[in-house]
Formats: structure tokens, sequence, C-alpha cells
């Protein structure tokens, strides 16, 4: 299906992704001989949904569980409670997992292609049930819609550049048509100029196939710009989830708001350039996360009820037709957003 409307205007899409309530915990090794098997919280209580052709970013420092989430999403990783349904089955609840419309491109693309296979027999692998000719072809065109010559099929993956690489690896996911390709730092190890070649490329694939994207990046840059809604994450929770557009506009979790002050070459709304707010302290430990929010520990605007129970991730603002379209973990949301601002000298100031 091609189509020439922009996203914006286009009819509503079905749902290829819903995330319903995983949790994903690991047991790790004892440090002492008494008390439960320790686990780390990698992932915690994360809901979501996806729509054809959307992209849904995912943010946060390493170690929050983003990976964790992805491979959950893609079924390398079995959700330990909670459910993921991917596909037509997505639209339905109560229904068995469906797997086969799902692939994934990861940050090192020369760990992910077998040094043996040519590049055409890796990307032909997904195609079991076509016959040799048919899956050849196929192959060929998926090399020319990721920009590389059909020929590139017939060398291996050492012959290739990084950038090469990692667009057979995109051609090997989108041969099979997937409805959902999760991309997990994929463009990390490119450089910026190549970078943005292939977001652009994903891009169109995506105007052109309706496949949908789950962008998770340590870049905050290039998820505002790549995605149409960003999950903000911090030890193993969705702490707000919002329109990219709410980078811009006006983000309301104390941590999205740090995170994203980080990162100078975003604009803002007033155009002024919003002071870097340098959160103190460590991520605190995923295997004993703090109780009530689990922010609280860094969070420069946090009161006695932060402490005592973790807030729901719930809708905020005006109310309206959009108001589940940004949700936050939060019992003061945009409380350090103002005080962010430019003027005051240091946040604590700001906010007293
Ligand atoms: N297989 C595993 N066994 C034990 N701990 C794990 C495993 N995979 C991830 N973790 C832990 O889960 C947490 C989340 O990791 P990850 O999902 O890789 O985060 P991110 O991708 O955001 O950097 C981290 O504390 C990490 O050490
Ligand atoms: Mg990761």
């Amino acid at each position: 299906m091609s189509t020439t409307t922009p996203r914006t205007d286009a009819p509503p899409h079905h749902r290829v992704l819903r995330v319903e309530d995983v949790r994903k915990h690991f047991k790790v090794r004892r440090t002492s001989l008494r008390g439960p098997r320790p686990h780390v919280h990698a992932v915690d209580d994360v809901s979501l949904t996806l729509h054809a052709g959307q992209t849904l970013g995912v943010v946060g420092e390493s170690g929050c569980g983003k990976s964790t989430l992805g491979r959950v999403i893609v079924g390398l990783e079995q959700p330990g409670t909670g459910s993921v349904h991917v596909g037509a089955d997505a639209a339905r609840a109560g229904t068995p997992q469906a797997r086969g419309t799902v692939q994934a491109v990861f940050q090192d693309p020369a760990s992910a292609l077998d040094p043996r296979m040519t590049v055409r027999q890796s990307i032909t692998e997904a195609l079991p049930e076509l016959d040799r000719a048919a899956r050849d072809e196929r192959a060929a065109e998926a090399l020319e819609e990721v920009g590389l010559p059909r020929e590139t099929g017939e060398r291996y993956p050492h012959e290739l550049s990084g950038g090469q690489q990692q667009r057979v690896c995109i051609a090997r996911a989108v041969v099979a048509r997937p409805e959902l390709i999760l991309l997990d730092e994929a463009v990390t190890s490119l450089d910026a100029s190549l970078q943005a070649q292939v977001l652009d490329l994903l891009k169109r694939l995506q105007e052109r196939t309706g496949v949908a994207y789950v962008f998770i990046s340590h870049d905050l840059r290039a998820v505002r710009n790549f995605s149409d809604r960003v999950a903000v994450m911090y030890l193993g929770q969705i702490v707000e989830i919002a329109p990219a557009a709410a980078f811009d506009t006006g983000l309301l979790h104390p941590y999205s708001v740090a995170l994203r002050s980080t990162e100078a070459r975003l604009p803002n709304d007033t155009g002024e350039r919003t002071r870097r707010i340098v959160l103190e302290g460590e991520p605190p430990s995923a295997i004993d996360p703090p109780s009530g929010c689990r922010f609280v520990t860094r969070c420069p605007v946090a009161e006695a009820r932060c402490h005592e129970a973790l807030p729901e991730l719930a809708a905020h603002g005006e109310g309206g037709e959009d108001a589940e379209d940004h949700l936050v973990r939060c019992v003061k949301p945009g409380a350090l957003a103002a005080a962010a601002t430019p003027g005051a000298d240091t946040v604590s100031e700001a906010v007293r």
C-alpha cells in the first residue's frame, strides 16, 4: 500500500501491539545467605499500545529496562507476568500470542549476521515458505528497498561497511513484511550522517508499508524526531508517555524534565535554552527499588507523600479527547518543569 497523505491526516490505524501489565524480573546471585534470592526489577507493570504506521520511542538511562521490554515485546524473553499481543491479535483481548509478524534490529550488525552466510542467505532465512527463485527475488528487492545494489546478496558480511551491514539487517527485518519492528539502538553505532540516512530510509519504509516501530534509543534527539509517541522509563517503569511534541511543549514528570534538560540540541517552547538539571546521586539499585515513587531518592521536588505510595500512570491536564494521550506517574506533574526555566540559579532555589 502506498500513501502520499501525511500520517497525521491518515485514518486511525489498527492496533499492532498491546502490552498489558508486563513484569520481568531476573533472579540474580545471592550476596548473603539469608533471605530470599534477590531479583532485578528489569520491567515492572508496563502497559502500552501501538498502532500500524506509528513509532513509539522508548528513552531512559542505561539499565532502566528498555532492552528487556523490547525483548519481551518481540518474544525473545517471556514476560514474568502480564501479556504481549502482536499483530491482528493485538486488536482482540484474551487471544493467544502471535509472533510471526514481528522482527528486530539491534545495535551491532556484525554480530547479528552469520559470517559464513552470504547476505542473500541471511535475508532469505526469514522466508521459508517460498521456492528458491522467489526467495532470491524477494531478497534482491529488499536490498534495493534499503538502498543497496542487488548484487550485495552475493557478498559476505565482512566485505561490507558497518552502515551496509545495518542496512542488510534492516532488509532482513522487512523482507517478511512484519507489522512491527523493534529497533533497539539500531542506529547508535553509525556515524551521524549515516544515522540520518538510515532513519530516513526507515521512515519511508513505514510510509510505504505501514509497519510500526518500537524505537529504543538513549539519543533523545533522534527519539524526539523519529517517534510519534515517546515512553520515558525509569527503573523498570514508564514514568511518562506522551506525543513526541511534548518534548518541545511540556514534559511533566520531573525525571523526564531532567533527562530532557541534558539534551541541549532540542528546541524548547520559549526559544530559550532550558537550564540543565543535574540529578544528584546514582539511580538506585533495581534489585531493591525505593518504596513509593521510584524516582523519590533523586527527585528535586519530592514531598513526604512521594515516599509513601507509588503514583499511578494517569492522564493529566484539562481532560477532553487528548487527555489519554499524555500519561504521567507523578503526584506533582509539571512541578519541576516550572523550575527548569532559565533565571533561577539552582533548582532547589527555583522550586522553593
Ligand atoms: N538476563 C539478565 N539477567 C539479570 N539481569 C538482567 C538481565 N537482563 C537485564 N538485566 C538487568 O535488568 C536491568 C535492565 O536492563 P536493560 O533492559 O538491558 O536496560 P537498558 O536497555 O535500558 O539499558 C538492568 O539492571 C540489567 O542489569
Ligand atoms: Mg539496552
